[in-house]
């Protein structure tokens, strides 16, 4: 008799290590592989790097010093010296030269854009379209079309058609004023909103060019309206994340879908 007690008390100690051995490795898989494999497809991060987010290394993890939590792939471009005196020694006929060749097929004869699918570029900032083209070039900005455009431009050759775009001078280009009378569309614009931390539009991208915001603000008025659309839900949802501290894409996330669009319109007839 105790012979087969001692018997079954081992074989039930022997189950109840199984067990915990068991759920610790459940566990470990589930917190080191399943949960990261989730966190990489959602997040686009490769599965490697999320299992070392997971246990607290690598740079994007949030324990780690100075860490970038999140992964925004954020602008490279810095407005040092080096960037604004190669904007100031752009040469703009190398610029019309590429902007006749290459950017026309899309963006329409010196940037004067004739389609909700392509942004106008004529007048717009040279920071802005320097910028840009620096992010589609890195990837922290990606589009299918204009992506592939932006990567064979050198820096100089970047600050080249920006410096020329932005100095066409047309009717059609950017940075005109004139209101279309959307009560709800331009107390955003003027004032924000206090009660949702929503500051006017016009502190940054006031109504002249270049704007009174951070130097890389882009004019918006006399863009076309359903490009500027696509841009507020590309921030709203996080897929265009190249903005710098995240400011449009805070700002995108607290508008409803009913003002992106009184915005959009608002902005487009602004002349
Ligand atoms: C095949 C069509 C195509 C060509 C050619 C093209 N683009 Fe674009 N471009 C686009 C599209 C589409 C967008 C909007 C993409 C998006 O939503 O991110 C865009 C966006 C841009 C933007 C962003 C504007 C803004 O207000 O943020 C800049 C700057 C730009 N293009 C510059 C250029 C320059 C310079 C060239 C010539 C070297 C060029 N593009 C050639 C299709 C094109
Ligand atoms: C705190 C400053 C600030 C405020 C306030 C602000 N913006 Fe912006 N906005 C920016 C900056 C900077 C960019 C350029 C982001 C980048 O680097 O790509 C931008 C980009 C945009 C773009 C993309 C334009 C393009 O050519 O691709 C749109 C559209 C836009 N803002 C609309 C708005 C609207 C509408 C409001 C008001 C509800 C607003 N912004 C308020 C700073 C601001």
């Amino acid at each position: 008799m105790p012979s087969g007690d001692g018997r079954e008390d081992r074989s039930w100690r022997l189950w109840a290590s199984a067990a915990v051995v068991g759920l610790l490795a459940a566990a470990t898989a589930l917190a080191l592989v399943l949960a990261p494999a989730i966190e990489a497809r959602e997040a686009g991060l490769d599965l490697w790097s999320t299992i070392c987010r997971a246990v607290g290394l690598g740079h994007a993890s949030p324990v780690a010093v100075g860490g970038n939590v999140g992964a925004t792939p954020t602008s490279e471009v810095a407005w040092g010296a080096q960037t604004l005196n190669r904007l100031a020694r752009a040469d703009t006929q190398e610029g019309a030269r590429i902007a006749g060749e290459v950017c026309a097929a899309c963006h329409g004869d010196h940037g004067l854009s004739t389609s909700g699918d392509y942004p106008t570029l004529a007048g717009q900032s040279a920071a802005t379209i320097y910028k840009q083209l620096r992010d589609y070039k890195s990837g922290a900005r990606s589009n299918p079309m204009m992506s592939p455009m932006a990567a064979p431009l050198t820096d100089a050759q970047a600050a080249d058609v920006a410096v020329y775009f932005a100095r066409v001078k047309d009717p059609g280009g950017l940075g005109g004023r004139y209101s279309n009378g959307d009560d709800v569309a331009r107390r955003l614009v003027v004032e924000g909103d206090p009660t949702r931390a929503l500051p006017g539009c016009n502190a940054c991208h006031g109504t002249s060019n270049p704007a009174g915001g951070p130097v890389e603000t882009p004019a918006l008025s006399g863009q076309q309206q359903a490009y500027l659309l696509r841009q507020l839900h590309l921030f709203a949802t996080g897929e265009r994340r190249n903005d710098l501290w995240g400011r449009m894409r805070i700002i995108s996330g607290q508008l409803t879908d009913d003002e992106k669009a009184r915005l959009a319109s608002y902005y487009q007839g602004l002349r």
